[in-house]
Formats: structure tokens, C-alpha cells, sequence
């Protein structure tokens, strides 16, 4: 009988110490229209924990410790799940079928043409206007262990927003306890199509939005980026950095040189709103930005297998999004960097491709990793 209590206790030990990072599940409310979203949040024990809603496979909150062990939210987002409907600005969702814009809102494929709908002046703005950032996923599977995750799908129909193709689309977050949050997207298609998933956290590391993010020091492992018209469609150009406001090779603060006017870049972009082509070889998981916020101490770092990244500093945000610990989001009070192709890549066959076939199976994986300096 002793040895029998010993043991279970000695199984019970064992297994929570095997199973250090939880995925526990949640509701998160409910649409206008009765719709329920679920939640899911990955916790491990150094204190950072992530909630990913079915609504848009949104990671809708990331708290991290700080340099003295304060944990605080370090992205934007909305407390009420219909908030992202009504005032979306992509805080945190997973975008597609085509991340970015494609120009003039259409592209040709295998000789026939594809109207989409213009939802930004004449292009066409993640995945259109109900792109899959305004579906409910389905939670597919949870874990606990060593790392913690969940796995979310959508089934996007052939022809919807325009697209060609049944697309089964994936998304696992996974968080180690390590700091590193993966977000691994997925997707096979029915037909050939064009693909571009990715998520668009916003970030301040300042911790709750108590800051703007000016003063964060961002490093991107690039030496080029595509320079874009005034509709924000890359002029084909890949510019390199060197001797402009987009020079980030070294720590720069992002408000360095966002006010400088003499970069007609700067001035068409509002400030930073551009793909930066990832140094290396895509494909690979390697580093593509770091950013440090001096004041909390957290850094975060980027890896990513995707050609580009997206570095956007909220230029659009006015102060009328009312988000999460009820701040109002206002110019400059966080940063996207999204992993992904090229802006606009299904109209240019210089770009690296956004193709996907029946048979192949579309990969993009990041990692946002946390730690202090
Ligand atoms: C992307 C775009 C921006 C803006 C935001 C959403 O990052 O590049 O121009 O549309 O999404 O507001």
C-alpha cells in the first residue's frame, strides 16, 4: 500500500515536471451574432504565457517578464472579441490567404486573371475584405510537456475573396521554456493558387502600452528592402540600406530617423512600412530582427524562414483604437514585423514566388523569442 502511494506520488512528480508548459482552454466571449470564441493559452513556468482566439487564429496576448520579473501584456490588442470585427486593424491575427497587398487588386495565374476586391485604394489589403483573419478556426489540437501548443485550421472554399483553390490552411503555436514563441503556418490547396499567411502582432515591449516604441532599438538582418509607390506596391527595386533611414544593420531606436522627410520613402510610408528582404537563405530558420526595449529590459528576437519581413511602426493608428488595459492606441505605439513573400510578389515573377500547387505544401514558420538584457 506504501509503495503503492510512493509510486503514484513519485509518477505524479515526475509527470508535472515533465509537463512544464500548459495549454489550457477557455472561452473568450462572443460575437454580435451569437458566435462563441474559444481560447487557448500556452503557459510555461518562466512566467510568459500567450493566448491564441479561434477568432482569426489571433494571438491576442504575449506576457513576458521583465528585467526585474514584472510580467506584463507586450502586445496590442482588444479585450472583447468583437472589437477585432468592428475596429479591425489586424492586432495579432493570422492574415491570408495573401498576406500584404497585391497591386491594383489582381493577379494572373497560368494565363487566367483574378479579381479581387480594392480594400486599400486600388490594391487589394490581407487576403481582402473578410480575409482569414475574420473567420473562426478550429482548434484542432492542444499539448502540454516540454512545450506547450495548440494547433488551429481553417478550410478556405475555392473562389472565396476571389482566390482560386480549396485551401486547408494551418497554424501551431508552441512556446518552450525557452522564452520562444513558434508560430508555424501551413497550407495545401486544392488547385494552384497564391499563398501568404502570417501573423500580425503588434509589439511594445515597454510592457501594457505604457510607452510608444520610439525609443525601442531595432536590428533587422537586412541589407536591402523594396522600396514602394505612393499605394505601397514595391517598385520592383531592391534598394539597399546603406545611407538611408532604413539602415537598421545596427541597433538604431526606431524614432531615430521615422521623422526624417528628405526620404521620400520615409514620407510615402508615413514612417516605416516596408518589406525588408531577410539576409541569408530563405528557407532557413535564421535571425531577422532584434528589438530591445532599454527601459523594461526585454528584447525580443525574430527568426524566420521567409524571404522578407514587414517592418511597420502603427503609422495608420489615429488614437481612436481603444485596445486592451484601456489604452488608446495612438501613431508609432508599437511595431509589426511580419514574416512573409515579397508585397505584391503574385504580380512580379522577379519576387520569390507565392505559387502554391496541389501536392506541395506551403511552410512559414517564425519564432519570437524573449529575453532580458
Ligand atoms: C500592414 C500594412 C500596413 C497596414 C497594416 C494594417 O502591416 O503594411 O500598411 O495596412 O498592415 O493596418
Amino acid at each position: 500500500m506504501k509503495n503503492t502511494i510512493l509510486g503514484a506520488a513519485c509518477l505524479l512528480l515526475f509527470a508535472s515536471a515533465a509537463h512544464a508548459a500548459t495549454a489550457t482552454s477557455g472561452s473568450f466571449g462572443a460575437l454580435a451574432d451569437g458566435s462563441k470564441i474559444e481560447s487557448v493559452t500556452l503557459a510555461n513556468d518562466k512566467g510568459m504565457s500567450a493566448r491564441i482566439i479561434t477568432l482569426g487564429a489571433t494571438l491576442q496576448a504575449v506576457i513576458v517578464p521583465d528585467k526585474n520579473g514584472r510580467r506584463e501584456d507586450v502586445t496590442l490588442g482588444y479585450d472583447k472579441a468583437q472589437d477585432y470585427l468592428t475596429r479591425p486593424n489586424y492586432f495579432g491575427v493570422s492574415v491570408g490567404r495573401y498576406a500584404n497587398r497585391i497591386g491594383k487588386a489582381r493577379f494572373s495565374l497560368d494565363g487566367k486573371t483574378y479579381a479581387l476586391a480594392a480594400n486599400d485604394g486600388p490594391n487589394s489589403l490581407h487576403g481582402g475584405p473578410k480575409g482569414f483573419d475574420k473567420r473562426i478556426w478550429t482548434i484542432e489540437n492542444t499539448a502540454s510537456g516540454p512545450e506547450a501548443r495548440v494547433t488551429l485550421s481553417y478550410v478556405s472554399p475555392d473562389g472565396e475573396e476571389g482566390f482560386p483553390g480549396q485551401l486547408r490552411a494551418t497554424v501551431t503555436y508552441t512556446l518552450n521554456e525557452q522564452n520562444e514563441l513558434r508560430i508555424d503556418y501551413g497550407a495545401t490547396t486544392s488547385r494552384p493558387t497564391v499563398v501568404n499567411l502570417t501573423n500580425h502582432a503588434y509589439f511594445n515591449l515597454s510592457g501594457n502600452a505604457a510607452r510608444d516604441v520610439m525609443g525601442h532599438l531595432v536590428t533587422l538582418k537586412a541589407e536591402r528592402f523594396t522600396p514602394v509607390d505612393p499605394t505601397l506596391i514595391p517598385t520592383g527595386e531592391r534598394r539597399p540600406v546603406a545611407g538611408t533611414p532604413f539602415d537598421f544593420r545596427k541597433p538604431t531606436a526606431i524614432g531615430a530617423r521615422i521623422r526624417d522627410a528628405r526620404n521620400a520613402q520615409i514620407r510615402i510610408g508615413r514612417g516605416y512600412d516596408h518589406n525588408f528582404i531577410v539576409d541569408g537563405k530563405s528557407g532557413d530558420m535564421r535571425t531577422a530582427a532584434i528589438v530591445e526595449d532599454p527601459v523594461s529590459g526585454r528584447v525580443m528576437e525574430v527568426r524566420a524562414t521567409a524571404p522578407g519581413i514587414q517592418f511597420y511602426t502603427g503609422n495608420f493608428m489615429d488614437g481612436t483604437y481603444f485596445g486592451k488595459n484601456n489604452r488608446a492606441y495612438r501613431q508609432g505605439d508599437a511595431l509589426c514585423l511580419e514574416p512573409g513573400t515579397f508585397p505584391d510578389a503574385p504580380n512580379r515573377a522577379d519576387f520569390p514566388s507565392a505559387r502554391l500547387d496541389p501536392g506541395k505544401a506551403y511552410i512559414n514558420a517564425m519564432i519570437f523569442a524573449f529575453r532580458n538584457r
